[in-house]
């Protein structure tokens, strides 16, 4: 069975709602799943993954701090070649989506859909759904 981690940081739940939607269009696509936050998250959650899966919220035109600290934990893996994808909820600039990116593309040479998922604020239903139809296309580069 393919596997994906999405690893998050949130402040006011926008980018959480978006996370726990990606994960259910994984996990209808047939994709073990873990969720897990950015403070929280280790090297031994990024071992015998086939998809990371990375949301942050932008705040002051870059990432919640917690993200970026993970970023240099994920830089003790090897993860080249592996699928990558962003996400995160934004007010009006989501610089946060092009920064895990390119992260994961230029330090772990990950190959990454693009464009990453962008919502506005707080996701409506439609989207949820979108977040629920980016898993689904994960899922179909992994499985
Ligand atoms: C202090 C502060 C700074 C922010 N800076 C930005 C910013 O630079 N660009 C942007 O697009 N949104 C910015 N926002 C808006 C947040 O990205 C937006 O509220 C987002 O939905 C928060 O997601 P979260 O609920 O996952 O934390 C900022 C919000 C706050 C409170």
């Amino acid at each position: 069975m393919a596997k994906a981690i999405v690893i998050y940081e949130t402040r006011s739940g926008n980018t959480e709602m978006m996370a726990k939607a990606i994960e259910t269009g994984l996990k209808k696509a047939g994709v073990d799943v873990e969720l897990k936050k950015g403070a929280r998250a280790t090297v031994d959650n990024l071992k015998d993954v086939d998809a990371v899966i990375l949301g942050s919220p932008t705040y002051v035109r870059s990432l919640i701090a917690a993200m970026k600290t993970f970023l240099f934990e994920m830089d003790k893996v090897d993860l080249k070649g592996k699928v990558g994808a962003a996400f995160g909820s934004y007010g009006w600039s989501g610089e946060s989506i092009e920064i895990l990116t390119e992260t994961m593309k230029n330090l772990a040479g990950m190959n990454v859909i693009e464009p990453g998922l962008r919502i506005n604020r707080r996701p409506t239903e439609k989207g949820l759904e979108e977040c629920r139809e980016f898993g689904k296309k994960i899922a179909e580069r992994i499985k």
